[in-house]
């Protein structure tokens, strides 16, 4: 039996609480032992509390000394879009140069033009470029992400991805969740409707059948899929046993966060043009908001969600990077928290709880990961600062130290 002791954390940072998503003012409840220690037996978490007492139980454990730094649970990011290739610098500097996202999609840029590279890159090249961005996770102080297929939009090259991400679970630290994105954009080579028909009927029964989605997520916007065409693929996933997550309300408010309450979905992500209604819907349900203010961030908007009134509602928020070759290319979780405190007021401490054990609850592993209690998995993270704000205030450049999953330094 392998044991680790972690001691001496300025600050542990271990969110225990209760066994759900946490809202209102639980939000800014971090629950945080001052030189904090905890005790790790085959790589989960057997014991938490001040070092003097962890240490007089250590026995012949490896001693992690922390040495007056801050240790969080490891970050868990519950969008991302992971597998992809190449990049989109050309569409990066044409928006530096005043278009849009929309307008460089129909231009030929956009998403489609990421499909088109993914589905020339083999499989070996896709791995090793998903590989890479995992690596870039972990550095972060990600141990746990979300990540959707939606760069194929064929058969065989959306069951590619969902394989690729397969791989990252088992061959990397990181682990991943599996969502499938079929409904991400149009192909060129087909027409909405049936390419709508294309994944009710052989995507989505090969992906359950294959058992390579927990979710499915649909892009429902306008140019990509309406609501009735969303709802169609949404309905069909649920039917085959996947939950629900939703690309919803992120260009225009088209009533898709309406859509997720009405179909019981787990999330509705982005979120940056819901309204009142929107929100009155997802509290109805119990949607938790995925919010994501690096794709904001990206794109040059200033039109963040109002993750305020979100919070006021009693909503579970959970905060993500969207991480993609577009609208998001970060996979930097301290980056999102500190747009989160200064473009949407969140608190930081609302901002650790966002991205750690309700983000943890929104992919169904609230009880694995996302606090450091007894019994969890020992994932977490050490960070350069002596104080769990210092993460969102200082930014620009990384503060961690060291990252470990199952007790082990990655
Ligand atoms: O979440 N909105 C749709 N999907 C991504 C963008 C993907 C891309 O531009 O490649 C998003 O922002
Ligand atoms: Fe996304």
């Amino acid at each position: 039996m392998k044991s680790v002791a972690v001691l001496h954390a300025s600050q542990l940072v271990t969110l225990a609480g209760p066994p759900r998503p946490r809202v209102g003012d639980e939000m800014s409840d971090l629950a945080i032992i001052r030189d904090g220690g905890m005790l790790i037996r085959d790589g989960k978490i057997e014991k938490v509390g001040p070092s003097d007492e962890i240490e007089k139980q250590a026995g012949d454990a490896q001693v992690v000394d922390a040495k007056g730094r801050v240790v969080l649970p490891g970050f868990v990011d519950a969008h991302t879009h992971l597998v992809f290739a190449g990049n989109r610098l050309d569409d990066f500097e044409r928006r530096a140069k005043g278009e849009s996202y929309e307008q460089i999609a129909a231009a030929g840029g956009g998403i489609w033009s990421t499909v088109e590279k993914t589905r020339a890159a083999s499989d070996v090249d896709l791995f090793e470029q998903a590989k890479k961005h995992a690596q870039w996770f972990l550095k972060c102080g990600t141990t746990t992400v979300e990540a959707k297929s939606g760069y194929g939009l064929t058969v065989n090259d959306e069951l590619e991805i969902l394989r690729t991400i397969q791989r990252v679970t088992q061959e990397t630290p990181l682990e991943c969740v599996p969502t499938f994105l079929g409904a991400h954009a149009i192909p060129r080579e087909h027409q909405t409707p049936e390419y709508v028909d294309l994944i009710v009927n052989e995507m989505l029964p090969r992906v359950a059948e294959d058992k390579l989605a927990e979710f499915c997520d649909v892009f429902c916007e306008r140019g990509y899929f309406d609501l009735e065409q969303s709802r169609k693929v949404l309905t069909a996933a649920k039917k085959l046993g996947l939950k629900l997550r939703m690309h919803a309300d992120q260009l225009t408010n088209s009533g898709a966060a309406k859509l997720a309450a009405e179909l019981g979905a787990t999330t509705a992500d982005h979120l940056e043009k819901t309204d009142e209604r929107g929100i009155a819907a997802m509290k109805s349900a119990n949607v938790q908001p995925v919010l994501l203010p690096g794709s904001v961030y990206a794109l040059g908007s200033t039109c963040y969600p109002r993750a305020r009134e979100m919070m006021e509602a009693g909503l579970a928020v959970v905060l993500a990077t969207d991480f993609n070759p577009g609208s998001a290319p970060t996979p930097s979780m301290p980056m999102v928290l500190s747009l989160a405190c200064t473009q949407m007021k969140m608190s930081p401490g609302e901002t650790i709880t966002a991205s750690t054990i309700n983000a943890a609850h929104s992919l169904g592993r609230g009880d694995k990961i996302g606090s450091l209690e007894a019994g969890k998995l020992a994932n977490f993270a050490i960070f350069d600062c002596e104080d769990y704000r210092e993460l969102a205030y200082w930014f620009g450049f990384s503060q961690t130290h060291s990252v470990y999953v199952r007790g082990e330094r990655v």
